[in-house]
This record gives structure tokens, C-alpha cells and sequence, in this order.
């Protein structure tokens, strides 16, 4: 059976990949291989954040594994939050604080499209493969919703009249970004034998 890290300690992240993955692939944390430090995103890109991550665990400990990087950009913000989305407003994960600025930079502005967007990076053998998903939509004027997390309350995805904090998590997955960027996973992980 193929080993494969995943480069988060996020419990949630890897119950999720798990379910998708299969039993063709044993799935581990970093915990599992002995990694308890941070690593630093000092990328300006998703693609070269989660390279950072999957390259550093490749080349200390020479095992396939895969991080993921996330955001929220928007148009009117010439792609911000992006990169910076988890500690837009100064402090990492606060993420009332994070949804108030976005609120207040969009105030009086009338093109309100954006997208979430996740990067997977994968190094298989040695080689680095990326896999992206994308879910567009609409910041809305306020928040509405429990569900969710981070950005969930303001963002209505496109062809709904609700926010992803008013879905259930099941309806949220079936057209994430993360969800979509995990099928591109899991599609080249059923070709490998
Ligand atoms: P991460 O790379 O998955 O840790 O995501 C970074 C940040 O992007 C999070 O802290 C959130 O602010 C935002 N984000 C990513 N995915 C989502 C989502 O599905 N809903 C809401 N916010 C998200």
C-alpha cells in the first residue's frame, strides 16, 4: 500500500481526504512521522504556498505526501484577501474581524464577484503535481448563516440565493473549491498503481 503525508495538522482536512481517498493509499499526518514545527507560507501565490509545504516534508523525510493553500479573492480587491485571507485584518484566524474588513473595503462598491480558490501540491516520486478548484461568487452586504467557517457567511456561490454558512457541510462539499481541487487528487491517485 502507497503512504501518503498530508502536510497539515488540521484533524478536519484529513478526515475529510480520508473519506475520498480510498483504502488503496494509507494516509498520514504529520504527526505520524514525527513533524511538530510550523512552515512558513512566505509565498505570494496558493501554488507556490503549498509547494513550500509539500517540498519541505518531501526533502526532510523522502515520503509522497501533499499540502493544500486557500483563499478568498476578490475582484474589486484586486485579488485580496488571497494569500493573506487567514490574517487579513492582522491576527491569524480571527476571522469576524477578517469578514469587517472585507465588509467595510467593499462599502459603496457595486462589483462584488469573487472566488475561493485552493492549490494542491503533491510530490509523487519527486515530482511535484498540482491540482486547483475554484467555486465563484458574490460577497454579500452582510453576513448570514452559522454553518461553515472563515469567509463562509459572506460568500453566496453563483446559481444560489444562499451563503456556504447557510448550507449543510454535505452541499458545501459537493461544489468547494477544496472539493474540487481534492477530485483532481484523488482522480490521479486511482491511476498510480
Ligand atoms: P487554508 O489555506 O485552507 O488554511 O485557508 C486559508 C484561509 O482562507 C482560511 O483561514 C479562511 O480565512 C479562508 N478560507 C479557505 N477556505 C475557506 C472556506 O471554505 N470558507 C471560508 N473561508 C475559507
Amino acid at each position: 500500500m502507497h503512504k501518503l503525508v498530508l502536510a497539515t495538522n488540521n484533524r478536519h482536512k484529513l478526515e475529510e481526504v480520508a473519506q475520498m481517498i480510498g483504502d488503496k493509499i494509507e494516509l498520514l499526518t504529520l504527526a505520524d512521522i514525527g513533524f511538530t514545527g510550523d512552515i512558513d507560507e512566505t509565498g505570494t501565490t496558493f501554488a507556490e504556498n503549498a509547494g513550500i509545504k509539500s517540498r519541505y516534508i518531501f526533502e526532510k523525510y523522502n515520503v509522497n505526501c501533499f499540502a493544500d493553500d486557500s483563499g478568498l479573492e476578490i475582484d474589486a480587491l484586486n485579488g485580496e484577501p488571497g494569500v493573506y485571507s487567514a490574517r487579513y485584518a492582522g491576527t491569524h484566524g480571527d476571522h469576524e474581524a477578517n469578514m469587517d474588513k472585507v465588509l467595510k473595503s467593499l462599502e459603496g462598491v457595486t462589483g462584488r464577484k469573487a472566488r475561493f480558490r485552493t492549490v494542491i501540491s503533491l510530490i509523487w516520486n519527486g515530482q511535484e503535481h498540482l491540482f486547483e478548484g475554484t467555486v465563484e461568487g458574490t460577497i454579500r452586504p452582510g453576513r448570514a448563516g452559522n454553518g461553515g467557517f472563515g469567509y463562509d457567511p459572506i460568500f453566496e456561490p453563483d446559481g444560489y440565493t444562499i451563503t456556504f454558512a447557510q448550507m449543510s457541510m454535505d452541499e458545501k462539499n459537493a461544489i468547494s473549491h477544496r472539493a474540487r481541487a481534492l477530485n483532481g487528487l484523488i482522480h490521479f491517485l486511482e491511476s498510480v498503481d
